[in-house]
């Protein structure tokens, strides 16, 4: 049996070479990266940078122009739509917009995955419902409608559907945005618990450096298409990179006060 060390080594997504453009935008420009099992990867990076674009290729939303992806050793990037049904379903996205289907309740909302794939009837998904609510402290919410919860209880549902299929990834968009300090610890904390108690592998979009320092076993940083600094909070954080610098710090650039001043 492979060691704690060996199974945390092995990428359960790598991303090898990969570009991807929208007619003359470049997004993804030779993007290379592994995410490696059972450990939190936080990507920061300015906005429209494409963070959003890398997730998206992970569960085929997007096809990369060229390169490579692999989900474990299986190489993804080619996989006709119903052959990656069964990639997407070990995957939870918690998107970064519109997470919850607002005609419908809480319940109805974290029971759709489940009824939708068939195969369990419904006292078992009453019963998985209840349970996925519980880890993220939102049972007894089951009746209410979207547009009665704030934005952290909003968060914390679509949560709890992006795990009712028990994935062994998840990746989040964004889970802090729009959160006070307090709520937005919460979510950080279930990462931490979904990460700690079910072993599941994380990646984080963020621009929110608190929550990337407290969830990240590991951080990269995506700029101009490519990573440019990768490491542990602590490396980031004596990480040389101007660039990494001024992200970390949430400093403009002399460009970008000079932008402010035409206004
Ligand atoms: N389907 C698409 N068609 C055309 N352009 C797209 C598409 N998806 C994304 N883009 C463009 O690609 C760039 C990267 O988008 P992306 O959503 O990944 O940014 P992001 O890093 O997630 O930004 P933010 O932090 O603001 O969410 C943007 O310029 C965006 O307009
Ligand atoms: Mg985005």
């Amino acid at each position: 049996m492979a060691s704690s060390d060996e199974k945390s080594n092995s990428p359960i997504i790598r991303f090898e070479d990969v570009h991807k453009r929208f007619g003359p935008l470049v997004v993804l420009d030779g993007l290379t990266l592994d995410v490696f099992a059972d450990q939190t990867t936080v990507v920061i990076g300015p906005s429209g940078v494409g963070k959003s674009v890398l997730l998206k290729h992970i569960v085929g939303l997007l096809r990369p122009d060229s390169g490579r992806i692999y989900f474990h050793e299986s190489r993804i990037d080619t996989l006709g739509e119903r052959a990656f049904e069964p990639i997407r379903k070990r995957i939870g996205f918690l998107f970064q917009l519109g997470a919850l289907f607002d005609s419908m309740n809480v319940y109805d909302n974290v029971a759709f995955p489940l009824r939708r794939q068939g195969g369990r009837s419904e006292p078992q998904i009453r019963d998985i419902v209840h349970e996925k609510l519980a880890v993220v402290g939102m049972d007894g919410g089951e009746n209410k409608m979207p547009a009665d919860l704030s934005g952290g209880q909003r968060k914390r549902v679509a949560l709890a559907r992006a795990i009712a299929m028990n994935p062994e990834v998840i990746l989040y968009d964004e889970p802090t945005t729009g959160l006070d300090p307090i709520r937005a610890d919460v979510i950080n904390e279930l990462i931490l618990k979904l990460k700690e108690e079910l072993n599941v592998t994380g990646v984080v979009v963020t621009h929110d450096m608190a929550s990337a320092f407290k969830v990240a076993d590991q951080i990269v940083m995506l700029f101009n298409g490519q990573i440019v600094a990768r490491g542990s909070a602590d490396q980031l954080r004596s990480c040389p990179d101007e660039r990494v610098q001024r992200f970390i710090q949430g400093r403009a650039d002399s460009e970008e006060l000079k932008a402010l001043n035409r206004i």
